[in-house]
């Protein structure tokens, strides 16, 4: 389990990551989805022990990042952006090195059930240098879950691999969710949605979305909102009204007007005021406006892209 609250990181005056919060249950994958700079790498490596925080505080399986910081990382698989890997060693010998440097003293079964998780066993001899990028990817995973970490975090896992390995990583990373907790970023949607049994959206450090996939998909379908003042109607009558024109979906009293939800991108201002006047009132304001959930979804596509 991972809980975290208000972790900020400040690099100068820069705010990289901004009071964000979250929790990530077990037999969970948790998405971290947003553009480049979003912060997502920040907030792994914080929650790994590799960077101090400057505000806030994160536990892993119940230790805090920086009081229990050495049974934290005891209880965490990391798989950095960048895996350092050494190409002279063979593909069992790296996953061993790995196991005995996380205090395994006999590493024999811990290897064969981490290379059989990422289907590298009859690669186990091989040369670390004469493997694909994907490979690579997978030797990589070996690692992080090598000591049966109860939290995994894997950093752009399917980044700059072919698509066939594209879709072993994230079957892995979906297979791995089922017993472990698992942090998973990305800056592509349709992976969240694939991988994710939830989802955070983060922009600019901060948490902008949240919710299953599904739910997202929803929240972030284009709908319009109509903001419409009427003059001269209480507002009994005016909301009936408005709720009684086609192709209004929901009506919200909103400061002195209201606010209407119009179904898909139809523009019904005309049908709007001439509903209004026919009834005899006024329409003293009436104006479009997008949701806001489309304007981060635009956004974090436009980026990535
Ligand atoms: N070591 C660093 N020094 C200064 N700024 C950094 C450093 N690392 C990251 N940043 C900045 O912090 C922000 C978040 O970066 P990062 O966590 O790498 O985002 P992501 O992984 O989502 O692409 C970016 O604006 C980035 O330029
Ligand atoms: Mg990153």
């Amino acid at each position: 389990m991972i809980e975290v609250k208000g972790l900020t990181k400040r690099y100068g005056d820069r705010l990289a990551v901004d009071h964000l919060s979250f929790t990530a249950k077990p037999g969970e994958v948790l998405g971290l989805l947003g553009p480049n700079g979003a912060g997502k790498t920040t907030t792994m490596r914080m929650l790994t022990g590799y960077l101090p925080p400057t505000e806030g505080s994160a536990s892993i399986a119940g230790y805090d990042i920086l009081e229990d910081s050495m049974e934290a990382r005891r209880r965490v698989g990391y798989l950095p952006e960048r895996v350092p890997l050494y190409p002279d060693m063979t593909v069992r010998g790296y996953v061993t090195f790995w196991a005995r440097l996380r205090g395994i003293r006999s590493p024999r079964k811990h290897v064969n059930a981490a290379l059989e998780r990422v289907h590298l066993m009859d690669r186990q001899n091989q040369l670390v240098r004469n493997l694909s990028k994907g490979l690579r990817q997978r030797l990589g995973l070996a690692q992080a879950l090598v000591h049966n970490p109860a939290v995994i975090i894997l950093d752009e896992p399917t980044i700059g691999i072919d698509p066939q390995q594209v879709i072993e990583v994230r079957e892995s990373v979906r297979a791995l969710g089922k017993e472990h907790t698992v942090l998973f970023s990305t800056h592509i949607l349709s992976e969240a949605e694939h991988v994710c049994d939830r989802v955070l959206i983060i922009n600019k450090g901060r948490v902008i979305a949240q919710g299953k996939p599904a739910d997202l998909r929803r929240q972030m379908e284009p709908k319009t909102q109509l903001y419409v003042v009427v003059g001269g109607a209480s507002g009994k009558a005016a909301r009936q009204l408005l709720s009684a024109i086609p192709g209004v979906l929901a009506v919200e009293r909103d400061g002195d007007g209201y606010s209407l939800t119009v179904e898909g991108d139809r523009d019904l201002r005309g049908e709007v005021s001439s509903h209004v006047m026919q009834a005899g009132y006024t329409l003293l304001e009436i104006r479009q406006a997008t949701t806001s959930l489309e304007d981060i979804f635009l956004e974090i596509v436009g980026k990535s892209r």
